[in-house]
């Protein structure tokens, strides 16, 4: 029997550390501890519901866990082989016990491949990898494949690079193999800078080895022999686990000269970033990485012919690299019958936000956005209403309820104004205002603007002055109609990536949520009740039920109530912290 228990960053800040060490005594005790093992898993995705344990042979699911839970762990699941029911996963809208991983929703309508190990492995080991047909692909491609033979294969998979611009993997490898000019470089972009997003610290913290693997058949594709994965600094659960991958890989013979015997030399170095968000561009990085300030430049040249020092460089995300070798084993067409026309494979997602499963998810591309939230993401806690979806980080765009059965697939996303970015959902609900929500995004890319041109080093801090004006009730009739115009200017004439997507969050709450700004400006009304510059806090004679409960929960007694009496504020005293709005179940405070 094997229980698997995540380690991944979650897992471990929520204790998993001291429950393995709980469960190992409790197993020594018993004399169970050569025939039981606890294995440290990377991270399963579902860290809200932490630290989580997967039982096999038989697939029974426990979350939550603390030390005092061994000893009835191991008394009756190990001994007794009875599951314990309390700590079984609950489902939240019927709360019914689920006991087996794959009947969980938010488990069981996920399809793995860039996931593929994921619970399944113990990452600092390589033989685990190994025996889930690791580093087959990379044999197969040394032994039996020529280079454009790997890129052909890669070419009909219609694998598209999950770092955000969905750009053909294929072709941009064809591109650099074309090249003839050597040394050549394959870089790994682990930046992930995009806050609430965690699906490449997860693969390369879970799975580190099918990076590695990824990057070595990507180098023998172009011709390179050197790798370099640049991982921010403040992953350093992945910095330490991709490292000792490289050891291990190294020690096997499956990392540095003459691999696997067949006169292929290839090695990895890791770099960590400083954490800028802009550093994860990949002209930026590649400054970064040799030692500069961190600055997109102007392409043409594109990085496959002029990129780290003016070699020719292949550059490449985290997870794109590690659906490489399932390609290589299975076949192009096998994942490229996976997926939409223009989208192929599986894609991996962070839900976060107003969701009753916050974690990281793998799905077709095609899957709705509806099915994301409601079938794997258990829908909207508290049985409030979806409102928006944000897509793609925080330059992406918000996706109203009307198109909850949007395909989430590159090309879809982007008719409608949002985009698939890096693979960030932040699920809102009725609570939300999208005005603030959108000047929230927009304060993110004002920050992290490297300021190098004027249209996003000043046209977005101009966009986000107009819409603090707006939250505070200073906003004035054509001051939509500005925002839109300044969007567009700045997206079309920004440098990179940055400032042609930083707009996208207030266009895209302008086209759905036009109402709202229109409320905000014309009636100097939130309708969320969220601005506080524009609530009232004024109790509602005709709504309010005078429960008491504003009376109750208000932390610097600012409300006067009696039994049988409307409630009133008294403003002298009340911080406007909105804890009564937020409570009040009958919306009776403005
Ligand atoms: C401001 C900015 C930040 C970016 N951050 C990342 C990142 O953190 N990780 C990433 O893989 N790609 C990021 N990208 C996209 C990269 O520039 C590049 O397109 C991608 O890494 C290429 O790999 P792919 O073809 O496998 O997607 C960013 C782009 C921009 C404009
Ligand atoms: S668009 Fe923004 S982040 Fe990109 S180069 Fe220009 S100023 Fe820098
Ligand atoms: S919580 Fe709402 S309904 Fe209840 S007393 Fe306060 S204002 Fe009235
Ligand atoms: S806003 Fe905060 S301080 Fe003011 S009345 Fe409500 S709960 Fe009290
Ligand atoms: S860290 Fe355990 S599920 Fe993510």
């Amino acid at each position: 029997m094997n229980l698997m228990l995540c380690g991944g960053t979650g897992c471990i800040a929520s204790g998993a550390p001291k429950v393995k060490q709980a469960i190992e005594e409790e197993l020594l005790k018993r004399g169970l501890a050569d025939e039981v093992q606890v294995v440290l898993t990377g991270c399963n995705g579902f860290c809200a519901m932490g630290p989580i344990m997967t039982v096999f042979p038989d697939g029974i699911f426990y979350n939550k866990l603390k030390p005092e839970h061994a000893a009835r762990l191991v008394e009756e699941h190990v001994l007794k082989g009875r599951p314990v029911k309390e700590l079984l996963f609950e489902e939240p809208v019927e709360k019914e016990k689920i006991p087996l991983l794959k009947d969980i929703g938010f488990f069981g309508n996920q399809r793995l491949i860039a996931l593929r190990n994921r619970g399944l492995i113990d990452a600092e080991r390589i033989e685990e990898y190994i025996a889930r047909d690791g580093y087959q692909a990379l044999a197969k491609v040394l032994t039996s494949m020529t280079p454009e033979e790997v890129i052909e294969e890669i070419k009909i998979s219609g694998l598209r690079g999950r770092g955000g611009a969905g750009f053909p993997t294929g072709l941009k490898w064809e591109e650099c193999r074309k090249y003839d000019r050597f040394p050549k470089y394959t870089i790994c972009n682990g930046d992930e800078g995009d806050p609430g997003a965690f699906m490449d610290r997860s693969i390369m913290e879970g799975d580190p080895h099918s990076v590695l693997e990824g990057m070595a058949i990507s180098a023998y594709a172009i011709g390179a022999e050197k790798g370099y994965i640049y991982v921010r600094a403040e992953y350093p659960l992945a910095i330490k686990r991709l490292q000792i991958a490289i050891e291990q890989a190294r020690e096997s013979g499956l990392l540095g000269e003459n691999i696997l015997d067949t006169g292929f030399n290839f090695d990895i170095e890791i770099y960590p970033g400083a954490g800028a968000f802009v550093c994860g561009e990949s002209t930026a990085l590649m400054y970064s990485l040799e030692g500069k300030r961190g600055m997109p430049r102007i392409k043409p040249p594109r990085s496959a012919e002029s990129g780290l020092w003016g070699q020719p460089t292949n550059l490449n995300n985290v997870e794109t690299y590690a659906n490489v070798p399932p390609i290589i084993l299975n076949g192009g067409a096998w994942f490229a019958s996976i997926g939409t026309e223009g989208s192929k494979g599986t894609k991996v997602f962070a839900l976060t936000g107003a969701i009753n499963n916050v974690g990281l998810v793998e799905v077709p591309m095609g899957t709705t956005l509806r099915s994301l939230v409601f079938d794997i993401g258990g829908g909207i806690p508290k049985k409030r209403q979806f409102k928006a979806a944000q897509l793609g980080g925080p330059s992406g765009g918000c996706v109203p309820a009307s198109l909850l059965d949007v395909q989430i697939d590159f090309d879809s996303l982007t008719e409608i104004g949002a985009m698939m970015g890096s693979g960030g959902v932040v699920v809102m609900d009725e609570r939300t205002c999208m005005v603030d929500t959108a000047r929230f995004f927009t304060a993110f890319s004002v920050d992290e603007s490297c300021g190098k041109c004027i249209p996003c080093r000043e046209g977005l801090k101009v966009m986000y002055d107009k819409m603090t004006d707006i939250v505070e009730g200073r906003g004035k009739e054509g001051d939509v109609e500005d925002l839109e115009k300044l969007g567009r200017m700045i997206k079309s004439t920004s440098h990179c990536g940055l400032g042609q997507s930083a707009p996208n969050p207030i266009l895209s709450t302008i086209r759905h949520f036009r109402n709202e700004y229109d409320a905000h400006v014309r009636e100097k009304k939130c309708p969320a009740k969220v601005c506080v510059e524009l609530l009232l806090f004024e109790v509602n004679p005709e709504k309010c039920k005078m429960c008491g409960i504003c009376f109750r929960n208000c932390p610097v007694q600012a409300i006067e109530w009696e039994k049988k009496q409307v409630a009133r504020i008294n403003k002298e005293k009340c911080t406007k912290c909105k804890t009564c709005i937020a409570n009040c179940r009958f919306d009776a405070i403005d």
